[in-house]
């Protein structure tokens, strides 16, 4: 289990992530939303910055750029915690 802080534009929210599910997953659990529409990595809706800490994805290569991926950008409907994460996504809120 981890720790992850996701960041608003008006709170710092906080939920446990585990290492089977997606990071979306895991922040509904907690009654997080985060803005999503595919959730199968592609459309880019759910994208989120992640300051510091370690994801992994299941699918071949998800809907970023390497650039992106270097600037910390994740997909959170796909991506899977590998450590505590510090998250930054203007468009979340708690439910
Ligand atoms: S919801 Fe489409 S990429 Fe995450």
């Amino acid at each position: 289990m981890f720790k992850v802080k996701l960041k608003t534009n008006s709170d710092t929210l906080e939920f446990t992530a585990n290492e089977h599910n997606s990071l979306m997953e895991c922040a509904q659990d907690f009654e997080i939303n985060i803005p999503s529409s595919c959730r199968n990595g592609t459309c880019r809706t759910c994208m989120t910055r992640s300051k510091s800490g370690v994801v992994r994805y299941d699918i071949g290569w998800p809907g970023l750029s390497r650039e992106e991926k270097q600037e910390g950008w994740i997909l959170p409907c796909v991506a899977i915690a590998c450590s505590d994460l510090e998250l930054e996504n203007t468009k979340a809120y708690q439910i």
